[in-house]
C-alpha cells in the first residue's frame, strides 16, 4: 500500500487556527495530493480529503459517519443540544423531512417578497445614517426577515436582542478545539434565545398564539416523529432556531456580495440588468469565491479507500470545503471572480459545496441553501437596482487566515439615496 503524505506535528490544531482557510490548501499543494494525514484536537489522527471525488466519498452514508464528530463546544454554542446536525440514520431522515417540508414554492416566494420589502422599508433608516456597515445592518434585517418568515411575532427591540445573541453563537465557530474567549457569553446568548423560542412553541401548542400553518413555528410545534411523538419543547426550540439563526449568517455573504460589486468592474451593472439570471450566477460565485465554511468533520464508518490509500474504520475524516471550491480541477481559474462560469455548470451536488454537498433529504447538506440563494439574489438586486451609494476608503481585506471569514471593515457604504427617476 502507498504511504499517505503526512503533516508532521503532534497536534496541528493551532497551525490550523493560524493558517485558517489556507491550512489545507497549503498542504494539498505542497504534497501535490488530494489527501493527507494530520493530527488535531489533542493529537487525534485525521485524514483530510479534497476535491469532487472527496465530496462524493464524504456524502456516502455507508462509508462516512457524521454523528459524534462535531467538536462538543461547537454543538453547545452554534447548533444546540440534540440539533439535527448531530442526528444520524432514520432519525436524521425523519427530522430532515420536517426542515425540507418548509421549502415549498409558496414559502420561498414569500421569503423573496419579505427580503425585498424589508430592504425597502429599511432604506429611509440607511439614508439617515452617516455610514452604513452592511455586515452589521444585515444582521438585524435578516433576523426580522427570519422571524417573520418563521411565523414569530416579536417587537423590533427584542428582535435586535435576539439578532445580537445569534451573531455571538455564529462567531463561536472560530473555536475549533481551542479555548474560545466568548464561549460562556455565547452559551448564555443561546440560552436566552432558546427560552424565548420554547415559550413560543408552548404557546402555539396551547392555542394561545396562532402562527400560520406552513410557517416554521406552526410546523415545528405540531410535528410528530416517525413514532407519532411530538418533539420535546426544548429540542423543538433548538431546531426551530436552526431555521432562523443561520439566516443571520447570510450577513457575511451580503457583505461579500456588496464588496464584489465594488471590487470587480462591471459586476454591479450586470447584477442590476440581471440578463439571463445574472444575479443568480453572481450569488453562486459569491458563495464559491469568498471564505465561509472551511471544512467539515466526519469519520470512517468502515475500512475505506481514497485515491489509492487505505483508511481504517473510525479514522477522523475532514472534507476540505473551501479548498474544493478553489481547485483548478473543480473550477477553472478558481481565483478569478467570474459568475459566467455558472452558464455551463452541470449542477453537480459535489463541487459547489459552500453549504455542504450530496442530497438534501438523506445527507446533512444545508436545509437552507435555497433560502440563502433567494435572500442573496433579492438583496444584491436591491443594492444594484433600488439604491445608489458611495463607498468610502476602508479596509476591504478578507483575511483567509482568520476563521470565520469576513470583510475586515464590515463593508461600509454612505450617502445612500433612492435610485428612482422622477423626471
Ligand atoms: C447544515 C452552511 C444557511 C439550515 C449546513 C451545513 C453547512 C451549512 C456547511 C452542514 C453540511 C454538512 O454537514 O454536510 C450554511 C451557510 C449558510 C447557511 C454557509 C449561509 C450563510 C442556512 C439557512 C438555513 C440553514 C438560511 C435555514 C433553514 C441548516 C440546517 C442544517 C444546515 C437545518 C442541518 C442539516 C442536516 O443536518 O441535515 N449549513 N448554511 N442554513 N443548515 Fe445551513
Amino acid at each position: 500500500a502507498k504511504r499517505m503524505p503526512k503533516d508532521r506535528g503532534l497536534d496541528n490544531t493551532l497551525t490550523i487556527m493560524k493558517e485558517g482557510y489556507e491550512y489545507i490548501q497549503n498542504r494539498t499543494k505542497k504534497f501535490n495530493s488530494n489527501v493527507f494525514e494530520t493530527r488535531v484536537l489533542g493529537g487525534k489522527q485525521a485524514v483530510v480529503i479534497s476535491g469532487k471525488q472527496a465530496a462524493e466519498l464524504f456524502y456516502d452514508n455507508d462509508k462516512i459517519e457524521r454523528s459524534g464528530t462535531l467538536p462538543p463546544r461547537v454543538v453547545k454554542t452554534l447548533f444546540g443540544k440534540g440539533a439535527i446536525h448531530t442526528t444520524t440514520g432514520k432519525k436524521h431522515i425523519d427530522r430532515k423531512a420536517l426542515f425540507m417540508s418548509l421549502m415549498t414554492d409558496e414559502n420561498l416566494t414569500y421569503l423573496r417578497k419579505l427580503t425585498r420589502n424589508y430592504w425597502f422599508q429599511n432604506t429611509q433608516r440607511m439614508q439617515l445614517m452617516d455610514e452604513v456597515n452592511v455586515y452589521k445592518e444585515s444582521i438585524i434585517l435578516l433576523t426580522k426577515v427570519g422571524f417573520r418568515w418563521a411565523g414569530i411575532i416579536e417587537t423590533p427591540e427584542n428582535i435586535e436582542q435576539h439578532a445580537m445573541d445569534m451573531d455571538k453563537m455564529i462567531d463561536s465557530f472560530g473555536a475549533i478545539g481551542s479555548p474560545y474567549k466568548g464561549y460562556r457569553e455565547a452559551k448564555k446568548a443561546r440560552a436566552r434565545v432558546e427560552d424565548f423560542l420554547e415559550e413560543q412553541i408552548i404557546k402555539t401548542r396551547k392555542g394561545k398564539i396562532h402562527p400560520e400553518p406552513g410557517s416554521a413555528l406552526y410546523e415545528f410545534s405540531h410535528w410528530e416523529d416517525m413514532n407519532g411523538k411530538p418533539m420535546d419543547s426544548r429540542l423543538c426550540s433548538v431546531d426551530l432556531m436552526n431555521v432562523i439563526r443561520p439566516l443571520v449568517a447570510i450577513n457575511r455573504f451580503v457583505a461579500y456580495g456588496v464588496l464584489a460589486m465594488h471590487e470587480f468592474p462591471g459586476e454591479r451593472t450586470r447584477v442590476a440588468r440581471d440578463d439571463n439570471d445574472y444575479a443568480y450566477k453572481f450569488v453562486q460565485e459569491v458563495r464559491r469565491y469568498y471564505p465561509f465554511v472551511p471544512f467539515l468533520p466526519g469519520k470512517a464508518a468502515k475500512n475505506i479507500e481514497f485515491d489509492g490509500y487505505k483508511i481504517k474504520k473510525d479514522t477522523m475524516i475532514i472534507l476540505d470545503v473551501f479548498g474544493t471550491l478553489h481547485r483548478e480541477d473543480t473550477f477553472s481559474e478558481p481565483e478569478r471572480f467570474n459568475p459566467y462560469r455558472f452558464d455551463n455548470w452541470d449542477g453537480s451536488p459535489f463541487d459547489l459545496i459552500p453549504q455542504g454537498g450530496g442530497d438534501y433529504h438523506t445527507n446533512h447538506r444545508c436545509a437552507g441553501e435555497w433560502m440563502t440563494i433567494i435572500i442573496m439574489e433579492e438583496t444584491m438586486k436591491y443594492f444594484a437596482q433600488e439604491i445608489n451609494y458611495d463607498v468610502p476608503p476602508q479596509d476591504f481585506t478578507v483575511d483567509r487566515t482568520k476563521l470565520p471569514g469576513r470583510v475586515k471593515s464590515g463593508m461600509i457604504i454612505n450617502n445612500v439615496r433612492l435610485n428612482i427617476d422622477r423626471t
